[in-house]
């Protein structure tokens, strides 16, 4: 109390989601309520470089938290990038606080984002708390993100409806849903559709194995279309890689190119494409097809964007305002360094510096028996 706080920054890095206006809007209900000044920075860690800010006046913004994507723009811009001491560098943007006209600063991000803010408080002393986004829901501090559950359910409906032309065409459709390091959009919206086969990052795939086999015998048991949802970052393993694929190599993920925060550009990569192209090589797989009366096709579709596209729903424009709220708690209270969070139903705090660090799907998660038992046992049950 009483660290008088009269303005504060907000700003919003990484890839855009929704829900980061509803955490947006959360801030300035609170805010409003508290008689401080909410100064917008643009374009995330960009606009706080180049001093680019706009007045927020909460009158202007009405319900604001429906709309989806963030009036602040966003950047993935690394404020670390080619630095040689951080210590130097988080001091030096600490000090930008002034220049900006913000007492303090919360700011809304994935890891990346705020590991930058956990390094101005650690080093500058910054007045800044974290509010954690990231739609692949891959951060340890959260048990949700918001945006997750909206991008989760357009996912699901795209891998239900293309079960239509799926089965129009006889086909196999392999379905590239985002999720670079982690596979929680991929588990929750293929076992939510009933995918048939769902790769994800935590667990390399074997082409032979969890592809051509499982595709041999669902076609054997009578199935005359498939959906496959693979994460964007799902790889194989790397004997399955070596041995399997005629493609790529080792060499062609190794060198994909990468943004400033050092994350692989994994659209370039195109796994599901890739996916297609190995299977059509396959004659074997397309002999057990022609076998049981269907010709072999394939087709790839990659959700990409339109994942992190379009309005939140409710459970993410109510969480984006939770945690809106709680984040000006943060500051009003004076509890710097800290990121607002969701342990089950709650609204908690954690250090920066716990929070950031990220989050996988475990083996001892129930997804997983789920998800394995969901492929497994509609080819067994059938064969009897
Ligand atoms: O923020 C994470 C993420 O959504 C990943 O799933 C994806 O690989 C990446 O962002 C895409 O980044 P960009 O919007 O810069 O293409």
């Amino acid at each position: 109390m009483g660290n008088q706080i009269k303005n504060v920054g907000i700003l919003t890095g990484g890839g855009d989601c929704p829900g980061l206006n509803s955490v947006i809007y959360g801030i300035m209900l609170k805010a409003y309520d508290a008689d401080i000044e909410c100064v917008g920075i643009l374009k995330g860690w960009k606009g706080f470089l180049e001093n680019k800010t706009i007045p927020l006046d909460i009158a202007e913004h009405d319900d604001l938290h429906t709309v989806g994507g963030t009036i602040l723009y966003t950047s993935r811009t690394n404020p670390f990038k080619g630095v040689s001491s951080k210590e130097e560098r988080a001091k030096e943007l600490a000090k930008k606080f002034e220049e900006l006209g913000i007492d303090a600063l919360i700011a809304i991000g994935g890891d990346d984002t705020l590991g930058v803010a956990d390094k101005m408080y650690k080093f500058g002393n910054a007045k800044v708390v974290g509010c954690p986004k990231t739609i692949d829901n891959d951060i340890a501090g959260t048990h949700y993100t918001f945006g997750f559950w909206s991008a989760v359910q357009l996912a699901s409906n795209t891998l239900d409806n293309l079960t239509t032309t799926a089965h129009s065409h006889q086909r196999v459709f392999i379905v590239e849903i985002m999720g670079r390091d982690a596979g929680f959009l991929t588990m929750y919206s293929g076992i939510s559709a009933g995918a048939d086969i769902i790769l994800i990052p935590e667990t390399p795939f074997d082409l032979e194995k969890d592809i051509i086999d499982v595709l041999k015998k669902r076609v054997n048991a009578g199935y005359k279309h498939h959906i496959i949802a693979i994460s964007e970052g799902a790889y194989p393993k790397l004997d399955s890689l070596n041995r399997d694929f005629k493609t790529i190599s080792k060499e062609t993920i190794d060198k994909l190119p990468k943004d400033t925060f050092g994350n692989p550009l994994l659209a370039q990569l195109n796994i599901s494409q890739i996916i297609v192209k190995e299977l059509d090589l396959r004659d074997d797989l397309k002999q057990e097809f022609q076998k049981n009366g269907v010709d072999f096709e394939c087709r790839s579709v990659v959700l990409g964007h339109t994942m992190r596209a379009g309005t939140p729903n409710s459970f993410d424009r109510i969480l984006g305002l939770r945690f809106g709220l709680a984040a000006m708690k943060l500051v009003i209270e004076g509890k710097f360094g800290n990121m607002v969070s969701l342990q089950g139903n709650k609204i908690t705090t954690v250090p920066l510096s716990e929070g950031v660090k990220k989050k996988y799907i475990t083996p001892e998660n129930d997804k997983m028996e789920l998800r394995d038992l969901l492929v497994k046992i509609r080819y067994l049950s059938k064969q009897k």
